[in-house]
């Protein structure tokens, strides 16, 4: 493509040549050749008009939080910042509450605890945006989004038409979903909406960590203000701030194995923690894995993985998308041949 010919494909606001380190919390500095941010739905129309999408396959950004750029970013970069939260329905005892792709995640959690809006407290700090929320089916504290989700609009980057999923067909997982398998890459979010509780609230405090946190705080009675503080203090002793350490939560998933595998593993490791996770199979923490194969708190020249939780792969600083991509590899071989287990990456790997 000429210079000339590029400039007036150029999309009105479009940025060329973006260095993405700000838009990315593992801080790679990477750069992406096109880059354009999306505000309303009708963007998307005007871009499809255009012929955008049956000319290339863009790179869809939310708030970078689940993505390691490997290398500079060819593709166009979309990076969806629709905003608005609303509730569009109201009963005595549910609401239905829209939020634009573009919120941060956060940003909704707290708007519906300080409405007494109650499921998504255990979800608190997450990073990320709600448009990326239902791809993973992001979870925290034994709570997961689709046991809130009501449904989802989105644009289909092959019709070329917005639609509407319900909780049916987006077929969650564990941090899992048709966006991740059958979709991935063929449909922009643009909003998502969810069926919380009024008063009184059924609170989840099931998981140990944030069980034994209410205990030592003496909190006996829990209303979802408390859950909502309990899970900020955890995250924050455990996780590392992305605005002061690089980093993308979890880097891989808790590998889910079958009861066999799990019995031969427990033969040689009794310590070893569990999860059930559905007929037959059990979950192991990829973060104790990773411990046992020695690289908790091990730097490697500007990687490193975080001293209080192993599953977090961390940028000490200018560490560039293939060091990081290298660190979890070595991390990935090392848990394979200690314990014959494959971890698969959680967060999205784009780009080099
Ligand atoms: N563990 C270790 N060493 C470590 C880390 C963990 O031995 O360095 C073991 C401990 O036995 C611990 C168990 O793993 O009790 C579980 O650890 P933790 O409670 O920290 O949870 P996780 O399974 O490591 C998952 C999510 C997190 C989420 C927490 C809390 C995944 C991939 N990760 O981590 O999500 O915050 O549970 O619910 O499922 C994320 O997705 O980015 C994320 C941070």
């Amino acid at each position: 493509m000429t210079k000339a010919s590029e400039a007036a494909d150029a999309y009105p606001g479009e940025k060329r040549n973006l260095n993405l380190t700000s838009y990315n919390t593992l801080g790679v500095d990477a750069t992406a050749s096109r880059f354009i941010e999306i505000k309303e739905n009708s963007e998307l129309k005007t871009l499809a008009n255009s012929g955008f999408f049956s000319r290339t396959k863009p790179c869809i950004l939310g708030g970078g939080s689940n993505i390691l750029f490997r290398g500079d970013v060819r593709v166009p970069v979309l990076r969806i910042s629709i905003p608005g939260i609303q509730t569009i329905a109201d009963t005595d005892s549910n609401v239905l509450v829209k939020a634009g792709a573009g919120v941060v995640w956060h940003d909704l959690v707290t708007w519906c605890v300080e409405r007494d809006y109650g499921g998504i407290e255990n979800l608190a700090l997450i990073p990320g945006t709600c448009g990326a929320a239902p791809i993973q089916n992001i979870g925290a504290y034994g709570v997961e989004l689709d046991q809130v989700f009501e449904s989802l609009e989105l644009f289909n980057l092959q019709t070329e038409r917005f639609e509407t999923f319900t909780h049916e067909k987006c077929m969650f997982g564990y941090r899992d979903s048709i966006f991740k398998r059958d979709l991935k890459g063929r449909v922009i979010v643009t909003s998502i909406t969810l069926k919380l509780n009024k008063p009184p609230h059924d609170v989840n405090t099931s998981y140990y960590a944030l069980e034994n946190y209410l205990n030592q705080q003496e909190i006996t009675s829990p209303g979802i203000n408390d859950l909502y503080h309990a899970v900020i203090a955890i995250r924050k002793s455990k996780l590392p701030d992305p605005s002061l350490i690089g980093n993308a939560g979890s880097f891989f998933k808790n590998p889910v194995i079958s009861k066999g595998q799990f019995n031969k593993l427990k033969e040689n490791n009794p310590g070893v923690p569990s999860f059930p996770a559905g007929e037959g199979k059990i979950k192991v923490p990829a973060g104790w894995l990773i411990e046992q194969a020695g690289w908790k708190g091990k730097k490697v020249g500007n990687v490193g993985t975080y001293d209080n939780q192993a599953l977090v792969i961390v940028n000490h600083g200018n560490a560039t998308g293939a060091e990081i991509y290298n660190h979890a590899m070595n991390i990935r071989e090392s848990v394979r041949d200690m314990f014959g287990i494959e971890l698969t990456p959680e967060v999205n790997i784009v780009g080099g």
